[in-house]
């Protein structure tokens, strides 16, 4: 164990304050227990803390959400992300090497790893059954990416990693420039901004796949959140997970979250598009313009009282119910990566987007600069 420092947030000392003895409402992953370079980079972790004292820790390995301390109801805080203590950890974590971090060139799958762009064929590494997912397995995930931390003229502090991603890799065409900036604000809002450049044409949909429990526990299951998903229609899939290229509506099916629902409610329906993907595994297709900003989900834990609000200026939103997951990782404070303890929100582009010219277009040229903003905002009720 590296913790090796506490914070104690300014506003609530007092309130933390037991019979003379300052207790800190939580303890941050010290900065060394991520020190050590890898392919001749530096790896760092970063933390952010706001006035509120919300904090947010940030490692440029992947890019990657570490914790995420966030005020519950009672006024204590939850670290509301999965994550590893140790940047060791994070390179032995066995099923699943996505949490936390931006994952692309292009998050979610593509068919086969296969796409045509202006008439030419690229095959791109196959890392999920015969698909390829996530950028693959040599994805922005797995990149040490360059960067620091930066005090805006509010007073916010922002994370802004770059990562150069060269012509050919995992197969993508063109040489990409992303940067990645993490912003925490002072009303509690963790606000993603991305911009990518290349200088050949390409696809691109970079996604933050953090797994989210509002417990801040692995030890209690995220099939209690109440969740409402502003999205009419989804994308269904083969048993692949690849949209056959239908848009679906969600009335009258258990991926109707246009009401708040408790995730478990009807988790195990006996309803195919779910069958296939073990629960809750679906890109729901968000009721507004491509590019428009707004509300996409809100998440609420009656438990502690958190409620999360995701909203972005993307098309579509996987919701993914960690049904893969099998315990056997071990995360922050002994945390088990277990079977649906963390849910993922990515918002983002239709999965194989680059192989349905009818889904919002995916591709970026030369001379254009790709943008997305996702925010995940934090309150309590
Ligand atoms: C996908 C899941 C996959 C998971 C990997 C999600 O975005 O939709 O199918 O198992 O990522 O962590």
């Amino acid at each position: 164990m590296k913790r090796v420092f506490t914070y104690v947030a300014g506003a609530l000392m007092l309130t933390a304050c037991t019979t003379g003895t300052q207790k800190a409402p939580y303890e941050l992953i010290a900065a060394d227990a991520f020190d050590t370079t890898l392919n001749g980079r530096s790896v760092q972790l970063y933390t952010l803390v706001n006035k509120q004292g919300m904090a947010a820790q940030i490692t440029n390995y992947g890019a990657r959400l570490v914790s995420l301390w966030v005020p519950a109801a009672d006024g204590s805080f939850k670290d509301v992300v999965w994550g590893y203590e140790t940047i060791a950890d994070y390179l032995d974590a066995g099923t699943d090497v996505y949490s936390g971090p931006v994952v692309g060139r292009y998050g979610n799958r593509i068919n086969k790893g296969q796409f045509t762009l202006d008439g030419k064929s690229y095959q791109l590494t196959i890392n999920d059954g015969e698909n390829h997912l996530h950028g693959g397995s040599g994805g922005f995930w797995s990149k040490v990416w360059q960067g620091g931390v930066v005090t805006n003229a509010d007073s916010s502090q922002s994370v802004v990693l770059t990562y150069e991603s060269p012509d050919g890799e995992e197969g993508y065409p063109g040489n990409l420039t992303i940067t990645v900036m993490y912003t925490l604000t002072n009303d509690n809002q963790l606000v993603l901004n991305y911009e990518a450049t290349t200088d050949a044409p390409t696809v691109i949909n970079p996604t933050s796949h953090s797994y989210f429990n509002l417990h801040g526990t692995t030890a209690q299951s995220t099939n209690s959140h109440i969740l409402q998903i502003n999205a009419d229609s989804f994308t269904p899939t083969d048993a692949g997970l690849i949209p056959t290229g239908e848009i679906a509506p969600v009335e009258g099916t258990p991926l109707d979250f246009r009401q708040p629902t408790a995730i478990g409610e009807r988790i195990e329906a006996d309803f195919e598009p779910m069958k296939l993907a073990k629960g809750y595994d679906h890109n729901w297709v968000l009721n507004k313009a491509n590019g428009q900003f707004g509300e996409a989900a809100v998440v609420y834990e009656p438990a502690t009282g958190i409620v999360m609000t995701v909203s972005t200026d993307q098309p579509g939103m996987q919701f993914y119910s960690g049904n893969f997951m099998d315990g056997k990782d071990v995360g922050k404070r002994g945390d088990l990566h277990s079977f649906r303890t963390g849910v993922a929100f990515e918002t983002q582009n239709f999965p194989d987007a680059p192989n349905h010219p009818e889904f919002p277009n995916p591709v970026l040229r030369p001379g254009e600069t790709y943008t997305q903003t996702c925010v995940y905002a934090f309150s309590t009720k």
